[in-house]
């Protein structure tokens, strides 16, 4: 999967797929977000990105245009999220009597996978059949992503990603995984980047002015937005925000691995097979030995920037596992925060409790929910 992934993930595309689409859906966001600055209304900022990103990799992935940011329905994303969040809540409601079923009673009603009681007790969870609901739907979305591709005469011209699987002829039920797995690598974890840099940006006013004059100067309204015009080089303090937010927000806080064989890891400490190991990229952002003053947003640490050891920053993971769309995602983010701080300035509305969530990927909670209000504002007034 890597192997195929990869083609995408080239310079050319880049410079051509990529581009034109971060582009067309970073303007689309900033005009409904203009409107909503135009019309006085406070905005959920989490889930506008929540479809920029979605809207943005449906395109380059899957070929199919979704315009969710705008307020178009769409299927997929709606039952990726009630997936989510009830597989989630009933793994939690569970646990104690998963427990108690292997426990306590005997093969075929308990054992080792909980065997008869465990699925009573899951067929009688509304939130086990509303996630069960929401896979069929998935299932049947993704198969139609698939079925659709593969008729489609014009195959060997398309340039994304599912027609680089099919054309490769991976069977169906893998391609079906595989669109779900590109859904979650590439949709919560840029919005996340996204959200808590908005965040940091309405805590941090002055921060947010400085950043609009840099890209004031170096790319005012019209001027083009490309790989090159967006580099830590030409933009160094934008590349500063988003290092800095990955610091103290990374989109992948907490993440485990298991050791096949027995090894050593870099420090030292010996690793027996089959033993888990989990590594703490929120923890380590705020090491007040590698970061002085931790918890303070200082996109300034980063200047003049080097890339950090990807073992010391393992935001996105290291070594030949690391995340395949570092790239993708650092230009999606820059692309839309270039595009929205250039017209619109944002300040949070009062009264929200901000907490982070605790799914795989760490979003932001205002008042319990999973949303982050704000107001749209003009750079003029
Ligand atoms: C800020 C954004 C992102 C962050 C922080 C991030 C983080 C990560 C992390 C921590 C992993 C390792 C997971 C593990 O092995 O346990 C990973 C893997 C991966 N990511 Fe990302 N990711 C981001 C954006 C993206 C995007 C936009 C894509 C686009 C497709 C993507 C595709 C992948 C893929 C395919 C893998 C699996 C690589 C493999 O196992 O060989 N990621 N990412």
């Amino acid at each position: 999967m890597r192997k195929v992934s990869s083609q995408i993930f080239s310079r050319k595309n880049f410079n051509s797929l990529m581009n034109e689409v971060f582009v067309e859906k970073a303007e689309t966001l900033r005009k409904f977000l203009q409107k909503a600055r135009g019309q006085g209304n406070p905005v959920d900022l989490q889930s506008c990105f929540f479809n920029f990103t979605f809207d943005s990799i449906m395109r380059i992935f899957f070929g199919e245009e979704s315009n969710t940011a705008v307020g178009m329905p769409n299927k997929y994303g709606k039952a990726f999220d009630a997936a989510q969040n009830n597989m989630r809540k009933h793994a939690i409601d569970s646990i104690a009597s998963y427990i108690f079923f292997s426990t306590f009673l005997p093969w075929p009603f308990g054992g080792r996978c909980g065997g008869l009681a465990r699925r009573i007790w899951d067929i009688f969870s509304p939130r086990h059949r509303t996630m069960k609901a929401a896979t069929w739907v998935l299932d049947q979305e993704a198969k139609r992503l698939v079925q659709k591709c593969r008729d489609d005469p014009k195959l060997k011209e398309r340039r994304d990603l599912l027609a680089l699987f099919i054309q490769a002829n991976f069977s169906t039920d893998f391609v079906k995984q595989m669109v779900l797995h590109l859904i979650i690598a590439g949709r919560d974890t840029t919005a996340c980047l996204l959200s808590w840099m908005f965040y940091e940006l309405t805590q941090n006013q002055d921060t947010q002015a400085k950043l609009h004059s840099e890209i004031m100067q170096k790319l005012p309204p019209d001027t083009p937005l490309n790989l090159k015009s967006l580099s830590a080089s030409e933009l160094p303090y934008l590349n500063g925000v988003i290092y800095e937010t990955l610091r103290l927000w990374p989109p992948v806080p907490f993440d485990g691995k298991m050791a096949f064989e027995d090894d050593v890891v870099p420090g030292g400490w010996k690793v027996p097979a089959m033993a888990k190991v989990a590594y703490c990229p929120y923890n380590m952002g705020r090491d007040a030995k590698r970061y002085p003053e931790p918890e303070v947003f200082r996109p300034e640490r980063w200047i003049p920037f080097t890339a950090p050891p990807q073992h010391e920053f393992p935001v996105f993971q290291a070594g030949p596992r690391i995340c395949l769309g570092m790239d993708m995602a650092l230009f999606e983010a820059k692309t839309a925060a270039v595009e929205l701080l250039r017209h619109c300035r944002f300040e949070v509305v009062p009264g929200q409790t901000i907490t982070h969530g605790d799914k795989v990927t760490m979003d932001i909670k205002s008042n319990g929910k999973e949303e982050f209000n704000v107001y749209v504002k003009s750079w003029e007034a």
